[in-house]
């Protein structure tokens, strides 16, 4: 094992900068003009002293917003004001959240740290509990708590909705525990709050998902055998996970409801996986098309403890890029593997090819000859040729890679890559630039703190300034 480098990334970024000018090198490509924004936890332990046993997914919220202009950079970085975020302020303790153990568990908790994304022209912080808070996109403030204007249940959602290119309506789901438990797939039109139910997809056996696929005809929930217990769910002391059993036995179920009139398809099965991230998904001829980053099975929920990543040893995860061939004449599903790397935190030239056939999608992955706990390079797999390509640089650790396209561009990858990039060498991080067809470093924008690893993120052409 090496130096462990990547070790910043799980610590604590205190500061909050309001539009700082970025110093770069290179060349950042004058048309790059617009806005990206990142969410992810950003505090892991309470005070500098303290052990909580957090788990990734439970640090408290940080936006971070880079703001381009003719190959200028200012950035800026806030804590979003939750009720987590005040309770653990006020109490020295984190919450029980997802996975984090031995602190308290507060009421209609909103630490909403994972997606960011526009519902009736607002921006909004996403997690997995329905909560979503609006913040403010010039300055970062956290405005209040969003509401949709309906009554849809749900005790779970995804920090995954999927824009829906032909509608141009957002879709997501609820998962509702009750006598009958179901997932409720919705729609809601762009400049709405108010969500339309597409159908209740009942099930025996209420699984953990974290996203889940769509085409243009199709909504697929791939339920996975990682189920819970809903009877635990009101459990003072239990974390989120702590719900959930893995039973391989009852295997990997695809539901697929048709969107345009709610009918659900019958059921089809694949052998037991894990699965955080959806690719992609399209539709061909008498079937589907799903392109999943795929794990054998759920011992990386857990191995994503802070303490288990901060550690010496680690178990090697691999996460494979596979491709799910559903027939809809056949109840079995079967599929093929697509790159040799391991592959997470995928994205895709989005706007365009969402639920549509594609070429390229990019990730975070782990080199398979300089193995860390923490992925160290960024891949572009060609899913059609079946090839990788890889930017790595020594004691840098990547987060997700997500395409902006060149204006007017006709190519699929004509365009960049934006990444946030941890320096452990150097403890801090920068906005790397890569030209999104060659893989090559166009430039890079240093910002003096580190960021700690986030999770995803937004890039649009405005400027909030
Ligand atoms: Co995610």
């Amino acid at each position: 094992m090496s130096e462990q480098f990547f070790k910043l990334g799980f610590s604590n970024l205190d500061k909050e900068l309001s539009a700082v000018p970025l110093k770069t090198k290179g060349q950042i490509p004058t048309w790059l003009n617009g806005t990206l924004f990142r969410n992810g936890p950003a505090k892991f332990t309470a005070n500098d002293n303290s052990s909580w046993h957090t788990h990734w997914f439970d640090g408290l919220a940080m936006l971070h917003k880079f703001s381009f202009y003719e190959g200028n950079v200012l950035y800026s970085n806030r804590y979003l004001r939750s009720n987590a975020y005040y309770s653990t302020l006020e109490n020295g303790q984190f919450n029980i959240g997802f996975g984090s153990k031995g602190g308290t568990k507060i009421k209609n908790a909103n630490n909403t740290n994972i997606n960011v994304t526009i519902l009736d022209d607002r921006f909004v912080a996403l997690a997995e509990s329905p909560a979503i808070i609006e913040f403010n996109p010039v300055n970062l403030e956290t405005v209040e708590v969003f509401n949709f204007d309906d009554s849809l249940g749900g005790q779970l959602t995804t920090a995954h909705p999927h824009y829906d290119l032909q509608t141009k309506r957002y879709i997501n789901f609820t998962t509702e525990f009750g006598q009958a438990h179901q997932y409720h797939l919705y729609s809601v039109a762009a400049h709405r709050r108010k969500r339309e139910l597409i159908a209740s997809v009942p099930t025996d056996r209420p699984a953990y998902m974290h996203s889940f696929a769509n085409t243009e005809n199709y909504a697929i929930i791939t339920e996975f055998p990682l189920v819970i217990d809903p009877r635990d769910m009101g459990n003072e002391h239990k974390a989120l996970i702590e719900n959930f059993t893995w039973k391989p036995d009852q295997g990997t179920l695809f539901r697929v409801v048709r969107k345009s009139d709610g009918v659900i398809l019958k059921s089809f099965e694949a052998e037991a996986f894990f699965s955080f991230h959806h690719v992609n998904a399209f539709e061909i001829n008498g079937g589907l098309i799903l392109d999943i980053c795929a794990l054998e099975d759920d011992r990386t929920v857990n191995h994503l403890q802070v303490s288990n990543l901060k550690g010496e040893t680690g178990e090697p995860i691999f996460v494979q890029l596979r491709r799910y061939t559903v027939k809809f004449n056949s109840q079995n599903v079967s599929y093929e593997v697509l790159s040799p790397e391991s592959i997470d935190l995928p994205t895709i030239h989005y706007s365009r090819y969402s639920g549509r056939s594609y070429r390229y999608m990019y990730g975070i992955s782990t080199n398979r000859h300089h193995y860390e706990n923490y992925p160290n390079q960024l891949v572009k797999a060609d899913v059609q040729k079946g090839t990788t390509t890889i930017w790595r640089q020594d004691g840098c650790y990547p987060g997700e890679a997500l395409f902006v396209q060149r204006p007017n561009a006709t190519n699929e990858d004509d365009g960049v890559i934006l990444s946030v990039i941890m320096d452990g060498h150097n403890s801090h991080s920068f906005l790397l630039v890569l030209d999104a067809q060659t893989f090559e470093e166009l430039g890079r924008a240093d910002v003096v703190n580190h960021i700690p690893f986030g999770f995803h993120g937004m890039f649009t052409g405005e400027q909030y300034m």
